[in-house]
């Protein structure tokens, strides 16, 4: 077949596009929506059910993903369009696409506010606000920010701001360098914080609480966040992941690559989860106490600290850029949309699409304070739309790009993309893609919905 080329450029070289999906796919997940969804959840038995959904539904998707992209080289909805019609397939598959951007404006609207709160705290940091370290203290400067919409509005503001423009730049002067830069430099601090969690904290209970399964504390609802935060912290479901693919030149290993980002991102979200939940216990404080979790806990670490006030600055500004790494990813496929389909330029598009989601972020930024009594389900709008995109939207997501790479592709056409053959490797995959993924996600469904036990099927 005639290979297609890319539209945006491609990466410079396969370490460029290593860089670029765990760039997408390191993020405030990892270390701050992964320790306080294991801690509201139980710890050890939901944080084993993350780590295979990780391996045996996660990795398949990430590689289909990419494939995928590849054959495609388009933007997520006509890439789907277009090879399912080559594959004489449905066109419709493009709604696949559609559904993945729509998930990514979701998801950037509230994960700009987050991010704003890290960079929040780069500032309160470096005036030492956390010095001492007293977990009331830390807890209440919280609150005041949680209470105080115009702050969170105006650091979501410049998160936003930050995204557009260098998403506005373009690909491949996007944000190699500093990924290849800032990302060790976060590992490094993280494991300093380690250090300190080993000395000072209480670490034995938080490695028990981790690690140690206690399956009658798993819910169906913990079981499906679990399976959401697989998605979630990898970024798949939502054709980021495929966007990227679009840019990645021929000859690359895809499923080399996709294994060595999916270690990576969990390596970073155990280490985030061994450094927190020493220092929860050591100081009594709360496994269970929700999004603030990290921002109520790792002050108390840097305020007690030789050097705390340096290191807080130092981590929450490498978190800021992990998380501007990762949006960049949650609004590319909507951009390179917009630059496809309506011939809009990169930076008409990344303007018009962010200040959308600009707009959208308010809903998170009034959850926690002017709407918090505004319930649906019972969940706040910023919970709503956590559960509705990574426990809903991106698992589907994924099941329907699992069933389309693995049952609509032909067989050939994965094999010529994937390069490995007839390998083990290349049957593994595909048996993971046709099989166990799609079969997982819809289980997990039907558990969550409470069908499997109506039908007497558990
Ligand atoms: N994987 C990112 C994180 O863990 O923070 C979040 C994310 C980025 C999800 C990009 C989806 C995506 F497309």
């Amino acid at each position: 077949m005639a290979k297609r080329s890319s539209l945006h450029g491609l990466w410079s070289s396969r370490l460029a596009f290593i860089f670029a999906v765990s760039g997408s796919a390191v993020g405030l997940g990892n270390i701050w929506k992964f320790p306080y969804v294991a801690g509201a959840n139980g710890g050890g038995a939901f944080v084993l059910f993350y780590l295979l959904c990780v391996a045996c539904v996660g990795l398949p998707i990430m590689i289909s993903e990419v494939l995928i992209g590849r054959r495609g080289r388009r933007n997520p909805i006509a890439t789907m369009r277009l090879v399912g019609e080559e594959e004489n397939s449905h066109p419709s598959w493009g709604l696949v696409g559609a559904m993945g951007i729509v998930a990514g404006f979701l998801i950037l609207s509230f994960y700009s506010v987050i991010a704003g709160w890290s960079l929040a705290y780069v500032i309160n940091s470096a005036a030492g606000q956390f010095a001492g370290g007293a977990p009331e203290k830390v807890s209440s400067l919280f609150a005041s920010l949680l209470g105080d919409w115009q702050t969170m509005a105006l650091w979501h503001t410049l998160f936003m701001s930050l995204t557009i423009w260098v998403v506005a730049r373009g690909v491949e002067r996007g944000l190699e360098t500093a990924v290849r830069f800032l990302m060790p430099a976060l590992a490094i601090l993280m494991l300093v914080l380690l250090a300190y969690s080993i000395r000072m904290g209480d670490f034995g209970r938080g490695i028990e609480f981790l690690f140690k399964a206690d399956f009658s504390a798993l819910t169906a609802e913990g079981m499906l966040a679990a399976m959401g935060q697989a998605f979630f912290t990898l970024s798949v479901g939502m054709g980021a992941i495929m966007a990227y693919g679009a840019y990645l030149p021929e000859g690359t290993s895809i499923t080399g690559t996709s294994v060595s980002v999916v270690i990576a991102d969990t390596l970073v979200a155990l280490l985030a989860g061994l450094v927190i939940f020493p220092i929860v216990f050591a100081n009594g404080l709360d496994p269970a106490a929700g999004p603030g979790l990290i921002f109520e806990t790792l002050p108390v670490a840097f305020g007690q600290m030789a050097g705390g006030t340096f290191f807080a600055t130092l981590f929450f500004l490498l978190l800021t850029f992990a998380a501007w790494t990762s949006a960049i990813g949650l609004i590319e496929p909507a951009v390179a949309w917009s630059v496809e389909s309506h011939g809009q330029s990169r930076a008409r598009s990344a303007l018009i699409i962010g200040v959308v989601i600009w707009l959208l972020g308010f809903l998170t930024i009034f959850s926690f304070n002017e709407m918090a009594d505004v319930k649906l389900f019972g969940r706040t709008v910023f919970e709503n739309l956590d559960h509705l995109t990574s426990n809903i939207m991106l698992p589907l997501g994924g099941l329907l790009i699992s069933v389309f790479a693995g049952w609509a592709m032909c067989k050939n056409s994965t094999a010529e993309e994937l390069d490995v053959g007839t390998s083990f490797t290349y049957r593994a995959w595909r048996f993971l893609a046709r099989w166990v993924a799609p079969v997982a996600v819809l289980l997990v469904f039907l558990q969550a919905t409470g069908l499997l036990n109506a039908a007497g099927l558990l």
